[in-house]
């Protein structure tokens, strides 16, 4: 028995696939698409136009699918959760047909990826279930599956699941998937490289001059100009121009990779209510293990975030027992206000300034659409899917309504956190251990680190100045209003801001 909890958080597919790295951006370039952020949505779109033979070139702020998508559960699947009741709501049977065959093609086009280049990534088909384990959630599921009639989705009503978990009623949707991420980029990036699509890292879009062409001025004081940018860095780095942090709201989950002692039959699940858990197998170096998922909140907010990684361990040993314990981590996706992603213009003046983003936590499909809506909008090709995933689309009733208290609850947070009283004095802090205090009159954000160094942050948010919270999980700071995250030295590890916290001091 080895079930000791990870001290560090890492994914656990950092450890099974070594990406390549590349050179930063040292020069003023012309390519006639630059596609910024390599992410899932990045490497796809970059793969999909280097296809068509576009000259484009790939940026991004750090290492390559090193954000969500380096960090995601990679179930590739049409079933997101309870959906298709709601979009029949909000937009009519016809749209949420729409989103249903989209999220398909977005699926069919990885597999067709992974078998053009013959990538070894752990691909595997699997069925994809939902179920209500609790009287409460029947209704919600209930209406789910009379969903899939009316739009005729493939499915199954069940009793039960094929893994020992005792529920009221199930969905089955078959011949669903689930792949290593990282194994599957590699071989794509690979394909770049040996198609001279010019690939960079550690290399920041700072901001965007609109115009033709579209001037993209890096961190470093470089300027890419380019006839179309794809803007796939997870929050658009040039969100200003959409109002997108008033239509998109971040939430986090967290993850830990199991060797159980019950074997796991296979398949992927998710339950219907709360909290929530989800599920898949993975084979690592001839193991099986468990992906166990869930705990999901809005991020910079909720409980000491340690307590995520603590619940979905005590949940797995129940469950199916730990024989050994893996990896724990945690990441965040964006969720627009209708649920349903934006992929086109980022405003309709601005026919070059392509955005992806909103996926949801299920931007394995959404990514590959993403791809494929850009590469259509680059060529001039008709697409079924830009009217339904246009940033532009009308925002009825369900928008407004979730516009105002999404942003209520920005401005909470703006005027909550400045009230806040200091919780401790440097003086008291262990090693690990982080605090709110005054200094200077102002509210500062401590960390003592493991060499027992006290590093001291201006905790105001240098986005749109809402006050940072701890994550003791991962030890970062994190804004509740957009999800900005930032190391406790400072540094931006998410956006949308781009700027570090104010370093008060460090003793
Ligand atoms: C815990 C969790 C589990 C999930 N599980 C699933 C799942 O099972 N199935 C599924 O379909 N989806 C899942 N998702 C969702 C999915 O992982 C994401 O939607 C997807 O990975 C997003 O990909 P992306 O390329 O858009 O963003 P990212 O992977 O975050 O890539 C964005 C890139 O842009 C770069 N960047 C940011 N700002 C800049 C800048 N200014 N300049 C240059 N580069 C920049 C970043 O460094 C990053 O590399 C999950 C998400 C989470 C959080
Ligand atoms: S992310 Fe917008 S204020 Fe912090």
């Amino acid at each position: 028995m080895n079930a000791s909890f990870p001290k560090n958080p890492e994914p656990l597919w950092r450890k099974t696939t070594a990406m390549p790295h590349f050179p930063s951006l040292t020069e003023d370039i012309h390519v006639d698409v630059a596609v910024v952020g390599a992410g899932m949505t990045g490497i796809a779109t970059a793969y999909l136009l280097a296809k068509e033979g576009v000259k484009a070139a790939l940026f991004d702020a750090g290492e390559i699918a090193n954000g969500t998508s380096g960090h995601t559960t990679a179930k590739i699947t049409a079933q997101h959760g309870l959906i298709y009741d709601e979009l029949i709501g909000h937009f009519g049977k016809e749209m949420a047909e729409t989103y249903y065959k989209a999220n398909e093609a977005g699926a069919a086009c990885i597999e067709a990826i992974v078998k053009e280049l013959g990538i070894s990534c752990d691909y595997s088909h699997q069925d994809a279930y939902i179920y209500a384990n609790r009287d409460q959630d029947l209704a919600k599921l209930e209406k789910e599956w009379q969903a899939y009639q009316t739009l005729g989705i493939k499915g199954e009503w069940l009793d039960s699941l094929p893994v020992d978990i005792s529920v009221k009623k199930a969905i089955k949707m078959e011949g669903q998937a689930q792949f290593d991420p990282l194994a599957y980029l590699k071989p794509l990036v690979t394909f770049l490289a040996e198609n001279n699509v010019p690939v960079f890292e550690n290399t920041t879009a700072k901001e965007i001059e609109y115009g033709k062409p579209v001037k993209i001025k890096t961190d470093k004081g470089h300027t890419v100009s380019c006839n179309t940018v794809c803007v796939c860095t997870h929050f658009p780095f040039c969100d200003a121009k959409g109002l997108y942090y008033t239509r998109m709201y971040p939430n986090r989950s967290y993850l830990i990779a199991v060797k159980p002692v019950k074997p796991f039959p296979g398949g992927m699940y998710i339950n219907a209510g709360q909290p929530v858990r989800s599920l898949r197998g993975v084979t690592v170096n001839g193991e099986k293990l468990l992906l166990v998922g869930g705990e999901n909140h809005k991020t910079g907010e909720g409980e000491p975030m340690i307590q995520h990684y603590e619940a979905l361990q005590d949940y797995a040993e129940k469950t199916f027992g730990i024989e050994k314990f893996y990896s724990r981590w945690s990441a965040q996706d964006l969720t627009t206000l209708d649920k349903v992603p934006f992929i086109g213009p980022i405003t309709k003046n601005e026919p070059n300034v392509l955005i992806a983003t909103g996926f949801r936590k299920w931007g394995m499909t959404s990514s590959h659409l993403a791809a494929m809506i850009m590469r259509d909008k680059i060529v001039n090709k008709p697409n079924p899917y830009f009217k339904l995933f246009s940033p532009q689309r009308f925002e009825g009733d369900p928008m407004v309504k979730k516009f105002l208290s999404t942003n209520l609850d920005v401005a909470g947070h703006f005027i909550e956190g400045k009230l806040d009283l200091p919780d401790k004095s440097l003086q008291d802090l262990q090693q690990g251990e982080s605090a709110i205090v005054r200094m200077k009159g102002k509210r500062a954000g401590a960390y003592k680190d493991e060499d027992g160094k006290i590093h001291v942050l201006d905790t105001t948010c240098t986005h749109l100045g809402c006050e940072v919270n701890w994550n003791s999980g991962d030890r970062t700071w994190d804004c509740p209003c957009h999800g900005s995250r930032f190391s406790y030295t400072g540094e931006v590890i998410e956006g949308p801001a781009k700027k570090p916290l104010k370093k008060i001091a460090e003793e």
